[in-house]
């Protein structure tokens, strides 16, 4: 499939990327596959069958996204998590009254996001002896991904940059790879959610992560309409937390740089 091609089919979606070359070759030929398996010779024939049929749509659009993730990705990212934010929220926690620390994870893949900020949160409460209760929002649009996130197994390869103590205290040796402790998998909601087309899973939250999809993958205004819409979700003084390779499009967001981190933005009253 030629760029031009590659690209309208994109479009149909609103989806639009630049770079990643590895990645796209992946994907192109994921939907070559899907092509000829619809009987389809041609990227025109395809995309009138897109067009015309939901569940083929449905199917397309899930070979386009790219689920891939890993423990504590940006290293330096969590280290601002670990050493400021987490003990700011329960700082505030302290004064605004008992109650848990919410979270949505949006685009969470098979969670690796999720559980590096549940042991964050564990290690901190083993160290001071208290900790807020943590819930956590973990939505996807892709139900194979957040099955994986639900049961909790990662292959070996992908617990590559944790280290072997880590590994030890919160993952058991299971016969397909690794599974997360049983202690570290209750309060997460793992919801089907596409935070394109639906209003936010919930409001108030504390932290949102928004990490290498919205602003990676879509094109200009979807990508502004979409931040809005999250953002409603985000309460006053809540963080915000974008991958290391993106940045907040240029408009007026109720947003300001957090400990001059470029990933972290606390939400402000004005925009
Ligand atoms: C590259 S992974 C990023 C995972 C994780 N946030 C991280 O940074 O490691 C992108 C994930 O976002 C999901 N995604 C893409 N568009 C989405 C949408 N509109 N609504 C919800 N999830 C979406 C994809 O299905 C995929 O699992």
């Amino acid at each position: 499939m030629d760029d031009g091609s590659f690209r309208m089919l994109l479009g149909l979606f609103n989806l639009s990327w630049r770079g990643y070359r590895k990645v796209r070759r992946g994907v192109k030929k994921r939907i070559a596959r899907h092509m000829r398996q619809c009987g389809c010779r041609e990227v025109g024939d395809y995309l009138i069958l897109l067009e015309e049929k939901p569940e083929v749509a449905h199917e397309a659009r899930k070979l386009l996204t790219v689920p891939i993730s890993r423990f504590f990705r940006d290293q330096r990212l969590w280290e601002v998590v670990e050493s400021s934010v987490i003990p700011e929220l329960m700082r505030e926690i302290e004064i605004t009254g008992p109650g848990p620390v919410r979270v949505w994870s949006a685009g969470c893949a098979c969670g690796e996001e999720v559980f590096s900020l549940k042991i964050l949160w564990d290690e901190f409460e083993k160290k001071f002896l208290k900790a807020s209760p943590l819930e956590i929002w973990a939505s996807d649009t892709n139900p194979e991904v957040l099955e994986k996130g639900r049961v909790g197994i990662y292959e070996k390869t992908g617990l590559r940059n944790l280290s072997p103590a880590t590994v030890q205290n919160y993952f058991v040796p299971v016969a397909n790879g690794f599974r997360i402790q049983e202690g570290l998998r209750g309060e997460i909601h793992w919801i089907e959610h596409d935070f394109i087309s639906e209003s936010a899973p919930c409001k108030n939250f504390d932290m949102i992560f928004l990490r290498n999809n919205l602003l990676t993958y879509y094109e200009p205004p979807t990508k502004m309409r979409a931040l809005i819409q999250v953002l409603t979700a985000l309460r006053c003084g809540g963080f915000l937390i974008i991958g290391n390779n993106e940045e907040i499009p240029t408009g007026k967001f109720p947003l300001k740089s957090y400990s001059g981190y470029r990933c972290i933005f606390q939400k402000t009253s004005i925009p």
